[in-house]
């Protein structure tokens, strides 16, 4: 199969039009040999084609190309501890301050996304070492990602030695179970997070993905352009309670957006919290 330019950028907005992912015409150009495979697997005759049936599935709400074209075109690096300053503040700040201030005894978390699911287990064991007590809360933690594989390996919850390069050896003893070369979940988190495959723009039709105390969105945005950004950060405030915490990478930023969330510090992080719409954009 020939794939011309023309057809290369057909397929590259599809991709951004339906994942926010903005991919570079040189890294679609590398992709062309492992792009043709899918394309065939899928009955399509040329890359236009494939590119209408995965447009055709965007409007049935199907997934079966995508599913096949998404592992491709998504980095997923990721691992337990990443950027322990913001996680720190979370375990230390944050979750003080929303035991303190909720009069609900009920504390719902989402990791979005959660690639493998290293960060919404991280975040369920900080839950448990965090000095504020959580006894009787009904906590839910629920990790999304739109790529299929990752999820499955999220679910499977067992992982590399390497996933645990930023991990203190106390955690890992005490929450894993060694399996060979490889570290199973143990008792003390196994199903304690939700795993969901999606793409999150589609988040609000999903039934109780609202009333967010804290949101986690770190190392997705970078991927986006900025009319994306505002969008999937949009969606997000809809799905958040007011005064929940919304924590993006390191290398991200919401200043420029012009989005209903004020920007905070403290303990050498910074985190977002969500305000009404007149507030936006202040400094705390
Ligand atoms: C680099 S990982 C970040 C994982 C984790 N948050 C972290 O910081 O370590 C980025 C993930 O974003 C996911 N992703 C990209 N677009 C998405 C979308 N529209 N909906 C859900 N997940 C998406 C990719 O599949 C990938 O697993």
């Amino acid at each position: 199969m020939e794939i011309s330019r023309g057809e290369l950028l057909q397929l590259r907005d599809v991709i951004q039009g339906y994942s926010g992912i903005r991919l570079e015409e040189s890294k679609l150009e590398f992709l062309k040999d492992r792009l043709i495979p899918v394309a065939r697997a899928h009955g399509a005759a040329s890359m236009s084609a494939f590119s209408q049936m995965l447009l055709r599935e965007m409007a049935f709400g199907t997934i079966k190309a995508w599913n096949d074209l998404l592992p491709l075109v998504t980095i997923n690096e990721t691992y337990f501890f990443r950027e322990m300053n913001q996680l720190e503040l979370f375990k230390n700040e944050l979750l003080p301050a929303i035991a303190k201030q909720k009069t609900s005894r009920t504390l719902r978390i989402l990791s979005a996304p959660c690639s493998s699911g290293e960060e919404p287990y991280t975040i369920a064991m900080l839950m448990d070492e965090a000095a504020v007590s959580l006894a009787g809360w009904q906590v839910e933690i629920w990790g999304v990602d739109i790529d299929g594989p990752v999820i499955q390996k999220a679910q499977a919850g067992l992982y590399p030695r390497s996933a645990f390069r930023a991990t203190d050896g106390k955690y890992l003893s005490k929450y894993f179970v060694q399996e060979g070369d490889l570290y199973r979940v143990g008792p003390k988190l196994a199903g304690r997070v939700k795993f969901k495959q999606g793409n999150l723009f589609e988040m609000a039709k999903w039934p109780g993905f609202t009333g967010f105390d804290v949101i986690f969105c770190r190392n997705m945005l970078i991927y986006f352009d900025k009319p994306t950004q505002k969008r999937m950060v949009e969606i997000f405030h809809r799905a958040m309670l007011p005064g929940g915490y919304l924590l993006i990478g390191h290398s991200e930023s919401l200043l420029s957006l012009e989005v209903d969330f004020m920007l905070k510090s403290k303990s050498q992080a910074i985190y977002y919290e969500a305000v009404a719409a007149s507030k936006a954009l202040g400094h705390g």
